[in-house]
């Protein structure tokens, strides 16, 4: 493979700063069509090369396509300051401009790239620039509020916030231009013992990431989804976005709900017959954090079939790009829009669309005499509603939080790992409620959204339900699906919180999240409700007031309850996939 990389190239924006980019160009004449990549963690890191979850950039060459890598505003070997996603749209629009106008271009251009390098791309689909054909986030959001920084019940997604902008600022003093006040040796701390980052409250106490990197005082700032957030979130203006999307994601990612979302808005919603009948979505067993993404964890390892570098990812951007960027017509034997991993079954399975069109959301109701606590508790989930009514009670505690074990969180604790963890030690806790099936003897598919309906009752005016689907293996392992959280003071609305009288009753609905997996016969589903989730969520102070300034002396306990029964059907609505196993299909 010949081909020639110009390093360096100063593409300039609108107001004169001009950002650092790498033109690689494949062997021949051209004009070529080209493939953008906007990332603030280094075009020159090795990072960007060797990485499984993107495409593979000599494959790309190779293939024909023009690859441009940038460093975004005030990163790496660009001018300027970084300010997450602030400057993302309109330096997007003017690299696209320049990119056309370029003799080596054929005026054809499509974006690709994983988590921050995503926002980038639905920025610029969202301003719907003529040059741009097709994106393809990997592991990202159309949403920043939803994810990564806050929730969809509005709690803050403090490991993902704390974590990445620690990063970003130790980054941003290393190419020294902070304000010189920066202290890299808390940050470093920080992110070697998460305790010491994660636990001090108030939360809005983190000078020594604020010193290098103000944006986190926006973020813990605005808690509400407020025109801080919609002014950067593309899946607002999905009318505007003609080009198609390949979505990529992982059960375990941090981003997994947001990049289904965005599936199925612009599936719905999109500006185009092609944004709309263009989109494909691939989802394996894999979470955000680099060296899992081999679908094999200490807890749960999906196989071979599960490794993200067996599931063909590359080809399948060059699949996407050749048609929706070259314009060439799409290879036969390709129909489906889908490619999900089933977890249980463990295999890779393509499907027509996304929700997949045969779910029937059922309920599964909670039911119990009153002592679900613990895993040992008396908690049950059953499709039959029950007849008669009990009341379970869990305190909430700021200072002793229910922490984290696996799941979407971005950086583990020490000891642990972001994926399918086993949630023995959680389920141990008095402060978690848990609710089991019985012993399964068919298989249930869980494919799709799973939401929970919880009536509850609290002592204070504030506090958080959590929610995680679990599945309990024969030999007692409980694996983590997919969570949620639901602050209750953004029950009706993201916009307009509203503080609940304690002692009154209220409905609550969480949204856990999606999942893929089948609960094999022997195995149970099991639900778990608790007040907290921490670091994957941060800690709700129970007082009303603005949780980030709350500090330890403010914070108390909430005692809170979940009422079941026929008068008070708290339930978990599961999307069923019930297909006729291969065996009894057949004739
Ligand atoms: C990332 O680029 O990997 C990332 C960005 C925001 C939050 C978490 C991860």
């Amino acid at each position: 493979m010949t081909f020639t990389v110009e390093v360096d190239v100063p593409v300039p924006m609108r107001d004169g700063v001009a950002l650092a980019t790498n033109v690689w160009l494949p062997h021949g004449t051209g004009p070529f069509p080209a493939l953008l990549v906007r990332t603030p963690y280094g075009k020159d890191e090795a990072g960007l090369y060797g990485n499984p979850k993107l495409p593979d950039v000599f494959a790309l060459v190779e293939a024909g396509y023009a690859v441009v890598a940038q460093d975004v505003r005030g990163t790496s070997r660009s001018p300027g300051t970084f300010v997450p996603h602030t400057h993302e749209g309109p330096d997007s629009v003017d690299t696209l401009a320049w990119l056309a106008a370029q003799p080596w271009c054929d005026g054809a251009v499509g974006m690709w790239g994983g988590s921050y390098m995503g926002f980038s791309q639905w920025q610029a689909a969202a301003h719907d620039v003529p040059a741009l054909r097709a994106i393809a986030p990997v592991m990202t959001s159309a949403d920043p509020y939803a994810a990564p920084w806050r929730s969809p019940g509005g709690a803050l997604s403090q490991d993902a916030v704390l974590t990445w902008a620690s990063l970003s600022a130790l980054r941003t003093l290393r190419r020294g231009s902070a304000d010189g006040h920066g202290d890299a040796g808390a940050l470093l701390s920080g992110l070697a013992d998460p305790r010491s980052l994660h636990e001090p409250l108030p939360l809005a106490d983190r000078a020594a990431v604020t010193r290098s990197l103000p944006w986190l005082g926006d973020v813990l700032g605005h808690p509400e989804r407020d025109a801080f957030w919609r002014e950067i979130a593309a899946i607002d203006h999905c009318g505007r976005i003609t080009v198609p999307a390949l979505h990529i994601g992982g059960w375990y990612d941090v981003f997994v709900r947001e990049t289904v979302r965005s599936y199925t808005m612009l599936r719905r919603h999109g500006g185009s017959a092609a944004a709309r009948d263009g989109q494909r979505l691939v989802v394996g067993p894999w979470s955000h954090a680099d060296g899992t993404d081999l679908g094999t964890y200490p807890d749960r390892s999906f196989g071979l079939a599960g490794s993200i570098k067996t599931a063909g990812l590359t080809e399948a951007h060059l699949r996407f790009f050749d048609r929706w960027v070259r314009g060439r017509s799409e290879p036969p034997g390709d129909p489906h829009r889908v490619r999900i991993f089933v977890m249980g079954t463990d295999e890779w399975r393509d499907e027509p669309d996304w929700p997949l069109p045969d779910t029937r959301y059922t309920d599964f109701f909670l039911d119990g005499g009153g002592r679900a606590n613990t895993a040992g508790g008396d908690g049950v989930l059953n499709v039959d509603a029950p007849a008669e009514g009990a009341t379970d009670t869990f305190r909430c505690d700021p200072r002793d939080p229910v922490p984290s074990l696996g799941g979407t969180v971005l950086a583990a604790a020490p000891g642990t790992y972001p994926g399918p963890a086993d949630q023995a030690a959680v389920e141990a806790r008095e402060d978690v409620l848990c609710f089991t099936t019985p012993v399964l003897e068919r298989p249930v598919e869980v494919t799709g959204h799973v939401t929970l309906v919880l009536h509850i009752r609290s002592s204070t005016p504030d506090t958080d339900f959590t929610g995680k689907l679990v599945d309990v293996h024969p030999d007692g392992r409980a694996i983590l699906l997919c969570e949620g959280i639901q602050r209750v003071r953004y029950r009706d609305s993201l916009t307009e919180p509203a503080l609940l009288a304690p002692g009154t009753d209220a409905e609550l609905t969480l949204d856990l999240g999606i999942t893929a997996n089948v609960f094999r016969p022997g195995h149970r589903i099991r639900l778990e409700v608790a007040g907290s989730n921490f670091p994957r969520y941060d800690r709700n102070t129970n007082t009303g007031a603005t949780i980030a300034t709350d500090g330890d002396d403010d914070a108390v306990v909430a005692v809170n309850h979940v009422h079941h029964g026929p008068a008070h059907p708290s339930r978990l609505i599961l999307p069923l996939i019930d297909r006729p196993a291969p065996e009894e299909a057949r004739p």
